[in-house]
């Protein structure tokens, strides 16, 4: 077999060069794209008169024979050929005779390569963005049915104030929602054709990038041909926004291990999303979880990877740009896995209301209400914090609560304090009154639950 470009070279590398130098083993995965740039590209050049109708035809034929070969996974690729775009000419000019070397007529690996990282995380792109919809419309049935579910919120992992397990939830669907447009915003840079730039100066052929383009369904192409074949700023950016999914995913996998625990008891992820030990019978561990948080580590360093790459490199296209293509593999496989898992977690888990509900009357994240009502009847805020301060580290030495403070002891603190007091303390009744814009009010986060409902409703009719 003899190299596709080996005119201008008497010695082929050894075999384990080629292993060093060849991609086909990742880059098969662009092989419907690049079978599809293919095709736009000779449609071009045949609209163009660049190529004879007959020819173009039969090139045409080709690439289709070779694009259900491909979905019949029947097409042998190899390493002597080194990329999936010399792999695909190769086994055209065995399909189709010497024709098949007119393919290539003004177009580069360079020009190809780029065309089929767009179009292929356009199509990606756009999956996650309706992976993430399902999860938010999990979260939502998830907050719908716990609105008035009580657990205590936390700061530095200490109780803090008692809120809505709704509103916790619904938090991470505005994180989401967040995620999904940075998704939906970077389409606009990924759903650009570079097909045409050539090489990297573009080319003598009346080439017609703007029909080739629409041909592929994009919305737009590269002004420069430089910048079509080195721009990949469009992956980086992907892999930055799957980062910060990832941080989010992340956070919510961690506060679903600790709710899982004999400590909180908060949930119970079901049978389905665990895993059991080896050894210790009784153990149901939230692997699917632990795994979220852990793989959001490869997320982060094929950004960084991405961005080592490229910094420094020279205009326009480098050999190094092949190293761009498998941490987006695997950044894509890794966050559309993770969206699936937290899906089917959020709505199979079991969430234990009345465990909830006991911890929150058993703690101290009422002690807000008490100074809230001290400055309500006008005492300087900071004086009623003080004041209740000091009452706590009373309870603390009593061994008992601020429900539990007879008035009498109340009064001995501030004379302001009365009988009313025991409900304010109770967690529902400060849970319910906390009713400022976007509080933790059962209205409040009613009035979210249906502003979420209706973004998701708003982008169904859109797409429709
Ligand atoms: N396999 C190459 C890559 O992924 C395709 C472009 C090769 N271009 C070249 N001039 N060697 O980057």
């Amino acid at each position: 077999m003899s190299k596709l470009w080996g005119g201008r070279f008497t010695k082929k590398p050894e075999e384990w060069v080629d292993e060093f130098n060849a991609s086909i083993s990742f880059d098969q995965q662009l092989v419907f794209e690049d079978i599809e740039g293919s095709i736009a590209h000779v449609t071009m050049l045949k609209k163009c008169s660049i190529l004879s109708v007959k020819e173009a035809d039969q090139i045409l034929q080709g690439l289709h024979t070779l694009y259900d070969k491909a979905l019949k996974q029947e097409l042998d690729f190899s390493v002597e050929y080194e990329d999936i775009h010399l792999n695909l000419e190769k086994l055209l000019i065995d399909e189709i005779g010497e024709v098949g070397g007119k393919l290539h007529t003004g177009r580069s690996r360079n020009d190809q390569i780029a065309t089929d990282m767009h179009l292929f995380l356009k199509r990606r792109v756009q999956e996650i963005i309706e992976l993430i919809d399902e999860l938010q419309e999990g979260i939502i049935l998830q907050s719908e049915k716990n609105v008035e579910t009580i657990i205590p919120g936390y700061t530095h992992l200490q109780r803090a104030q008692p809120i809505s397990f709704a509103h916790h939830l619904m938090c991470y669907f505005w994180m989401l929602q967040r995620d999904k447009e940075r998704l939906e915003d970077s389409l606009k840079r990924i759903d650009l054709s570079p097909l045409g730039a050539g090489a990297l100066a573009g080319t003598t052929f009346p080439i017609d990038r703007a029909y080739s383009a629409e041909l592929l369904g994009f919305g737009s192409y590269y002004e420069n041909s430089l910048d079509a074949v080195s721009d990949r700023d469009f992956i980086v950016e992907f892999l930055s926004n799957g980062s910060i999914l990832m941080t989010h995913l992340s956070r919510l996998a961690e506060e679903f291990i600790l709710w899982s625990t004999e400590e909180f008891q908060f949930i119970e992820l079901d049978d389905s999303f665990t895993t059991g030990s080896s050894i210790m019978p009784q153990k149901k561990n939230p692997d699917m979880a632990e795994l979220v948080r852990g793989k959001t580590g490869r997320v982060n360093g094929n950004l960084i990877s991405l961005l080592t790459v490229l910094k420094g490199l020279p205009l326009a296209y480098n050999k190094d740009m092949q190293e761009d293509k498998e941490g987006m593999f695997d950044t894509v496989k890794t966050v559309v896995g993770s969206l699936k898992i937290f899906n089917g977690m959020v709505r199979t888990m079991t969430v234990k209301q009345k465990r909830m509900k006991e911890a929150v009357s058993n703690d101290f994240s009422n002690a807000t209400e008490l100074a809230d009502y001290l400055a309500a009847k006008g005492v300087p805020f900071r004086q009623a914090h003080e004041i209740v301060g000091k009452l706590v580290l009373h309870c603390i030495g009593e061994g008992y609560y601020l429900k539990d403070v007879p008035l009498e002891e109340y009064q001995q603190h501030s004379p302001l304090i009365e009988e009313d007091i025991y409900s304010i303390l109770e967690p529902y009744a400060a849970v319910e009154r906390r009713n400022s814009y976007g509080g933790t009010g059962f209205q409040q986060v009613k009035t979210q639950i249906d502003k979420g409902k209706s973004l998701l409703k708003s982008k169904e009719a859109a797409t429709k």
